[in-house]
Parts: structure tokens; C-alpha cells; sequence
């Protein structure tokens, strides 16, 4: 009886260290909260027909800030993608990286999670790339985005949009709605 209870007193303070870890690091650190997207704007990208043309067979997609890998392993499953999350927060790195380990084969062929900063990260490779960060961020990466990717790749924002570019499919719910998404493509 008193094992379990060491046992379970355990899991108690890991898992509250690993919870503060992430709010401080988070909130401090970074200034990003690891908030994974909305399961409805998941669901719209795997089930709206458009995306259909643009997940297709080997397509390279990032998700840079990949939280705890929920839009990554979800569209990774889905589609015949090849997939890297690139995550900044050691302890969502973990978490991400325990996940794909337990999502079955088809997302652990086809999926990466990297730790690093994405501002470090080439872009050239990729096909498609997922985001879902505060405006700040999205502005700063518009620039990086112009410059590193190739020609036809297509960035899908989530919420929080490009402002000096034009989307050339939206899905618009609301201003300030977290279930918007907006996909460009240079
Ligand atoms: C709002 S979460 C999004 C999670 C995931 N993309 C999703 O949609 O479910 C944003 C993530 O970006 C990460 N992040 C912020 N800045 C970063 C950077 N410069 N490099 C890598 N990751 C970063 C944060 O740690 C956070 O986990």
C-alpha cells in the first residue's frame, strides 16, 4: 500500500514539474503558449475536398511550433505526406515525441519531430507548411517564408494570418476566430 502511494505521489510531482516547466518555459522563454489547433480546423483540412490537391503522395510538410504534434500526427495519418515538426519547448518536444511513438505505424514512417528554433531552419524543402502562432511570429515569418521557400509551396495559417500577402483559399469564420484558416502559396 505504501508503494502505490510513493508510486502515485511520483507521477504527481513529474507531472507537475513537466506542467510548470511548459507554462514558465512558454510564457516566459518564448512568449508562445503551446495551445494545440482547434480539432475542428483539423477536421476541416482532412475532410474540405480542396485539400485533397495539395496532400498529396510524398509531399514534404512542416509544422513549425508543432506543440504537442495534434495537427502534425493528425494530417500525417490522414495523408501520404511525409511530415517534421520542429518544436522549440523541451517539454512538448517530449510529449510530441512519446506521441508518435504510440500513433501507429503509418505516422511513425512518416513523421519527424525536431527540436530547434524554426527561425534556424532552412525552408527550401518544403511542400507545404502548417502554422499556428500568434501574429508576431507569423509576421517575422512571412519574410523568412518569401525568401527560403521554392516556388508553389503552400502555407496553411491558422488563425492568425500573412499581412502583406493574399490568401488564395480562406476558410472565415469570424475576425479573431481560432477556427479561421487561410492558405497562401508562392
Ligand atoms: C500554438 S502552438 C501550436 C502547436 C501545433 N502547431 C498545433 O497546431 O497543434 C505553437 C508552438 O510553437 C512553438 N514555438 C514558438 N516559437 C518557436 C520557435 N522559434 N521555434 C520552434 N518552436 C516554436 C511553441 O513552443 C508552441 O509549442
Amino acid at each position: 500500500m505504501q508503494i502505490l502511494y510513493i508510486i502515485f505521489m511520483l507521477i504527481l510531482f513529474g507531472a507537475t514539474v513537466f506542467i510548470l516547466f511548459d507554462i514558465i518555459f512558454s510564457m516566459i522563454m518564448i512568449r508562445v503558449p503551446s495551445l494545440s489547433s482547434n480539432k475542428f480546423v483539423i477536421k476541416k483540412i482532412i475532410d474540405d475536398p480542396y485539400f485533397k490537391d495539395i496532400f498529396v503522395q510524398g509531399k514534404v510538410l512542416y509544422d513549425l511550433g508543432c506543440g504537442r504534434g495534434m495537427a502534425l500526427f493528425a494530417l500525417t495519418k490522414k495523408f501520404p505526406v511525409k511530415s517534421t515538426g520542429f518544436e522549440i519547448n523541451p517539454a512538448v518536444l517530449l510529449y510530441a515525441k512519446v506521441k508518435r511513438l504510440i500513433s501507429g505505424s503509418k505516422v511513425r514512417k512518416n513523421s519527424k519531430i525536431k527540436f530547434g528554433n524554426f527561425f534556424k531552419t532552412d525552408l527550401s524543402k518544403a511542400d507545404i507548411i502548417y502554422l499556428y502562432l500568434f501574429p508576431e511570429i507569423v509576421e517575422k515569418l512571412e519574410e523568412k517564408i518569401k525568401k527560403e521557400c521554392k516556388t508553389g509551396t503552400y502555407i496553411i495559417c491558422n488563425t492568425f494570418c500573412f499581412q502583406n500577402m493574399e490568401p488564395i483559399w480562406t476558410y472565415f469564420i469570424a475576425k479573431g476566430s481560432l477556427k479561421n484558416i487561410y492558405v497562401y502559396r508562392i
